[in-house]
Order: structure tokens, then C-alpha cells, then sequence
């Protein structure tokens, strides 16, 4: 299976790029093919909302989302990785997906399999609430089908995220992926 994992951190070895890279091993071992689009250092313009791709194409901006689109409408499954950023996904992540509107109908026919992982320094019992909802209802919407979440709560600095059971759950979800 073709798998495209959407970083979208400003820190390139932090801890949601970890849990990315245990997933990623994971996967790898099981035989997908693994792609990483870092949407955390890549030029990507927010959704101008002019409505000229009438959800269908092209997008009037010329940035580096002419590749991911491509990566994604050729991939089988995608990962989106975030920190947590005030209850939700980062501004990066958050970025890509409005940039969906432009082939929101190919990607609703695509029935894309997804996964979701994040970092955050919290580990209350409501820390992944807001985010755990908003991905579940862009599955719903864009007939996204949940492959599973890591939701690493007490992952606010790699050295913390280490100590957790998250890297072991991201690599198994890797694993599992598919089979
Ligand atoms: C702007 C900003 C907002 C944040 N909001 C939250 C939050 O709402 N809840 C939380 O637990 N941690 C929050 N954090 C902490 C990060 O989610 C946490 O440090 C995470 O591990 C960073 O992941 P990264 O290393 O992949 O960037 C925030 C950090 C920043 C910079």
C-alpha cells in the first residue's frame, strides 16, 4: 500500500515527528511504500476562499500543494501528524486541509484510508477531545476511512515522549496497518 505521512511540525525532530518515524517503521517493515510530506517546512498559502477551483481544480495558487495533491490522490492511505496547538491540529496541518477544497470531490471518491497521530504536553482526560472530534468528523465528511489515532498525551518534549507507551503504539499501528 502506497502511504503518504503529512508531517506538519515547526520542529523537525520533536515529538510528533517521532511517533511519525516509529509509525513509518513500522509500515516499512510490514511492506507498505512510505512517502513523508513535511508540511512544517514547505511553502503552502492558507485557503484564499475565491471559489475558482469550484471544489474541483485547479487551485489558482502555485505552491507546493500542486505536489501533495498529486502524492495524495496516488496514495492508498494518509497520516496526518500534528501537535496539539490550542486543542487542535497546528496551523500547518490545519493549512493542508483547507487547501483540500480545490479536489474535495476526488478525495470524498477516493474512500482514502487515514490515520491520525499527535503530540501533547497535557495528559488530562479532555486534552484530545476537540482534536480527536474534528478528525473523526473530516472522516465522516470526506468518506475518510479510520485506520486509527495516536493520541500521545504527556508528549511535550522528546525526551518525555520517549517515556511513554506512544512510540511503541505508533510503530505497532504501523505494523498493523493493512493486515
Ligand atoms: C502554539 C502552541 C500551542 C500549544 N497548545 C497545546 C495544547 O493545547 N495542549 C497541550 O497539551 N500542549 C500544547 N502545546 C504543546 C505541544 O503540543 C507539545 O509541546 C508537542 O509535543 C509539540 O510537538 P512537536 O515537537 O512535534 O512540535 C502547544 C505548543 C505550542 C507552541
Amino acid at each position: 500500500m502506497k502511504i503518504l505521512v503529512i508531517e506538519s511540525s515547526p520542529h523537525k525532530h520533536g515529538s510528533s515527528n517521532l511517533l511519525a518515524a516509529e509509525f513509518r517503521r513500522g509500515a516499512e517493515e510490514a511492506g507498505h511504500d512510505v512517502t513523508v510530506f513535511d508540511a512544517g517546512h514547505t511553502k503552502l498559502n492558507p485557503c484564499l476562499g475565491c471559489g475558482a477551483c469550484g471544489m474541483s481544480g485547479p487551485c489558482v495558487q502555485k505552491d507546493d500543494m500542486t505536489v501533495l495533491r498529486e502524492q495524495l490522490l496516488d496514495s492508498d492511505m494518509a497520516v496526518f501528524v500534528t501537535p496539539l496547538y490550542y486543542f487542535g491540529f497546528s496551523a500547518q496541518l490545519k493549512t493542508v486541509i483547507d487547501r483540500f477544497y480545490s479536489f474535495n470531490g476526488q478525495l470524498t471518491e477516493k474512500g482514502l484510508k487515514t490515520a491520525l497521530i499527535v503530540a501533547a504536553w497535557d495528559s488530562n482526560s479532555w486534552t484530545m477531545q476537540d482534536v480527536k472530534t474534528h478528525y473523526e468528523t473530516l472522516c465522516r465528511y470526506l468518506n475518510f476511512q479510520n485506520q486509527g489515532e495516536i493520541l500521545g498525551v504527556g508528549c511535550g518534549t522528546v525526551q518525555m515522549t520517549k517515556r511513554t507507551r506512544f512510540p511503541q503504539e505508533a510503530y505497532a499501528m504501523g505494523k498493523r496497518i493493512g493486515g
